[in-house]
């Protein structure tokens, strides 16, 4: 993110910037590191020496996207993701920045943990980390972690992902405390009681399959618990990953009350259903489930694939805002954990190279408008990062210059094996999807591209 050594003219590109209601034809000049002008022309003759000068006849120019939910594993689990590996899987997938989940090894519920991450963001040089700290002690749900200290040192908030603050008392106190710090709660909603653990949606897939079924009743119960702290505590709850039609009602609800809750919806809550661990035919676009009598652990997912009728309403939640943000929960996992049997098999799908053009998918089909896609990847996210994104998800001139180049037309096939990340199984392995980040600027430094003219930076 530093030491841009190049000015960067994209000229004639569609400049889709939700952040000014802007949707037009135009050019759009970088230079050290910041957006210098956007306008309709810009003369050659203003342009400082050696601007690059890309032709975006064709592409849309729109401000970086912005993660508010990956694991890049780093410290702890490097055979499965490292901060630069993950890095340059954002940077693929059109994101100029990610916030790191906490789920490391040692977990990161301490500033020393927070400024290892910091410090190998900065040797990877590629998109912006922003780190999330633990809500409890090693995520263990017994003590709350020294959340001060952990703001002080960069946190932008604080969660226990992968595992749900399961204890009501120590979830009030840590909003109680986080609304000190002017920072969010993000809680992953299980009530593991009621989970148990299981891999799989309940329901019609897990009865066929014979294995254990997830409830969606695990999730909203922890959803109505939370938001009923949010509103005795007066602390931002951000709700991680929500993934059924009773979740968005009741964060809907909430929302209608005023209290001070955001949600997130991954894209393959979004665009899969639970049909999908009996694997898929990949001949056509997002063609769907396979046969009984195969399965397929890239699917497996927490929480899980849910139904038709779940994807659906979380697609109006989004259409309408009651979702906040698309946040991939990106999480990679190396084959040896994913490729055993169903119950063994670790949760996650490695999310940041497919994001975008998996939504895209809603956006061909008119589902999702493409506007709408790209405000819930940059401005959606900025609401939980209040103050910590100020600046961020914008194409406004004097803005960081973090900008993702994408055709909407282009369509690719997904080869995991091709991935920059180490997580290479997924459940779209084989599918063609249409929409594709070509280049993605970070800080005003080329750190993807597949766009002729525009060389990426060598030094990442
Ligand atoms: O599927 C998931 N994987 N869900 C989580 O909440 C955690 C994540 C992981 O860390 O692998």
């Amino acid at each position: 993110m530093t030491n841009p050594t190049n000015s960067i003219l994209i000229r004639n590109a569609r400049i889709l910037d939700p952040s000014q209601g802007l949707d037009r034809a135009g050019d759009l000049l970088i230079v050290d590191g910041r957006i210098s002008k956007l306008a309709a022309a810009i003369r050659d003759g203003s342009l400082p020496p050696g601007t690059q000068v890309v032709d975006g006849a064709g592409l849309v120019a729109c401000p970086g996207f912005i993660d508010l939910h990956v694991h890049l594993r780093e410290p702890g689990y490097e055979d499965h993701e490292t901060i630069a590996t993950g890095g340059q899987a954002a940077a693929r997938g059109g994101f100029t920045t990610v916030c790191a989940m906490p789920n490391t090894r040692p977990a990161m519920d301490n500033a020393s943990v927070v400024d290892y991450v910091l410090r190998r963001a900065r040797e990877a040089n590629l998109v912006r980390v922003l780190p999330i700290g633990c809500v409890t002690k090693e995520r263990a749900g017994q003590q709350l972690a020294e959340m001060w200290e952990l703001a002080q040192a960069g946190a932008i908030g604080f969660s226990d992902d992968g595992n749900p603050v399961a204890s009501p008392h120590l979830m009030r106190q840590a909003l109680t405390y986080a609304r000190g710090l002017g920072l969010p709660i993000i809680n992953h909603c299980e009530d593991l009681a009621l989970s148990k653990g299981a891999p799989v949606n309940e329901g019609r897939i897990s009865n066929r399959l014979g294995l254990a079924g997830c409830p969606a009743v695990a999730e909203e119960t922890m959803v109505a618990r939370d938001i009923e702290l949010a509103s005795l505590t007066g602390g931002r709850l951000h709700l991680a990953h929500i993934s059924t039609a009773g979740a968005v009602e009741l964060v809907r609800r909430a929302k209608e009350r005023g209290l001070p809750v955001t949600a997130e919806a991954t894209p393959h809550h979004l665009t899969l259903t639970e049909e999908w661990v009996q694997g898929h035919d990949a001949s056509g676009p997002l063609s769907g489930p396979l046969s009984l009598g195969s399965y397929d652990t890239s699917a497996k997912v927490n929480p899980p694939l849910r139904t038709r009728a779940d994807a659906e309403a979380l697609l109006a939640g989004l259409r309408d805002g009651v979702i906040d943000a698309i946040a991939t929960d990106h999480a990679p996992h190396a084959v040896t954990v994913k490729l055993v049997s169903f119950d063994d098999a670790a949760f996650g799908i490695p999310g940041l190279e497919t994001a975008f053009g998996s939504l895209m998918g809603l956006v061909h089909r008119g589902e999702l408008p493409l506007d709408t896609l790209v405000a819930r990847m940059t401005q959606g996210p900025l609401k939980l990062l209040g103050e910590c994104g100020k600046g961020l998800g914008s194409l406004r001139e004097g803005s960081p210059a973090d900008v993702v180049l994408f055709n909407p037309d282009q369509e690719w096939v997904v080869r995991g094996a091709e991935f920059a990340s180490k997580g290479k199984l997924t459940p779209l392995e084989g599918v063609t999807l249409k929409g594709r980040g070509v280049a993605t600027i970070a800080g005003g430094r080329v750190v993807f591209s597949e766009v002729a003219g525009l060389a990426a930076a060598d030094d990442s």
